[in-house]
């Protein structure tokens, strides 16, 4: 194994393998690296990950010196760390965990609440007295791990492919999370949650978003001669939850207002359209739902809710 010390994020930093690889970033390893710590580095070496070594973070300033070094690593690596600097690791991952990191597997027993604040980043635990499957080493369910969460080839589909190949394909374009709504016949609020939004045109002012055939909504939007798109705030995460799940009471203890055409304006949200439908386009199991834009509100501070590989996100500048 060949070491060299770049620095990033302040500190001096060892690396293995090809910088060209998906980085696994270890911290909290014993010094020197015990011999498990050892066969890890050359295991993850030989499978094509690129390794880095961080010297130990300064006390007190655990955290902040873990979210700067993610931060200078110029793709978002797997993080390796020891269960006794998992505590340093959980802070700097809190919220903006899925953005800085691909995945943490936490070499030693750790609790589950240790790691409960992590949602949506996936998590690893390799606990070295739980009974390990005969045959499988813990090298062998790391690597096994790592080409789940941060696959080293790029995926392929083509026509003909399984499906979800092609959903997650999509999933790469990072989107906004909107709740379309409409009122029906009898006068009563309707919404779902919808990331298929796109403005269209701006003279005339067009947007857009596609409708499942599926949706149980679908004649509503139809029969309706006008529809509205609420853009979400990074505060609205359970509404975009509430509004994607089969249920009658998605408006319950949702604050609304009304404008021109009766759709529910979400109260407090990024930006607001209210449309008059334009036309509406038949493309395979979906309708795109075109509409003219006729009024609209839109709120300058707050951040957008981000949806991407199929989980929330939130804004992270860089
Ligand atoms: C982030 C996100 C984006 C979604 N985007 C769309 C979309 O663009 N079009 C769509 O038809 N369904 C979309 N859905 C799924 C619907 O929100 C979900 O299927 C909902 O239950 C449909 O309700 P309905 O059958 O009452 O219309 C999305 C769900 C989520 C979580």
């Amino acid at each position: 194994m060949i070491a060299s010390p770049p620095r990033i994020g302040g500190l001096d930093v060892q690396s293995w393998g090809d910088p060209q690889d998906p980085v696994v970033l270890l911290i909290g390893a014993p010094q020197g690296l015990s011999p498990d710590w050892r066969r890890w580095v050359r295991a993850l070496v030989e499978a094509g990950r690129h390794v880095l070594l961080a010297d130990a973070l300064e006390a007190g300033d655990e955290a902040a010196g873990l979210r700067r070094l993610l931060t200078d690593i110029s793709s978002r690596p797997a993080i390796l760390c020891s269960a006794q600097t998992l505590a340093a690791a959980v802070p700097a991952l809190v919220v903006t965990g899925p953005a800085l990191a691909s995945c943490l597997i936490v070499a030693g027993e750790a609790p589950v609440e240790a790691t409960a604040p992590l949602d949506g980043l996936p998590i690893l635990t390799l606990d070295p007295d739980a009974p390990a499957d005969p045959g499988e080493t813990a090298d062998a369910v790391i690597l096994a791990f790592l080409e789940r969460q941060a696959p080293r080839e790029a995926l392929y589909y083509q026509a003909g492919s399984d499906p979800r190949t092609l959903r997650d394909a999509l999933g790469c374009f990072a989107t906004g999370v909107t709740v379309v709504t409409t009122q029906d016949e009898a006068g009563q609020p309707v919404g779902l949650t919808a990331n298929s939004f796109s403005s269209v045109s701006l003279d005339p002012p067009l947007i857009l978003f596609c409708l499942a055939r599926s949706s149980s909504n679908l004649e509503r939007f139809q029969r309706a001669a006008h529809f509205a798109i609420n853009v979400l705030h990074i505060g609205q995460q359970p509404m975009s939850g509430a509004f994607a799940r089969s249920s009658a009471e998605r408006f319950d203890g949702v604050a609304w207002e009304t404008w021109d055409t009766g759709a529910p304006i979400l109260s407090g949200s990024l930006a607001s359209f209210e449309c008059a439908t334009h036309q509406v386009v038949e493309a395979g199991d979906h309708l795109v739902f075109i509409g003219r834009v006729t009024r609209a509100r839109f709120e300058p501070r707050r951040d957008p809710l981000l949806y991407f590989r199929g989980r929330y996100r939130r804004l992270h500048f860089a």
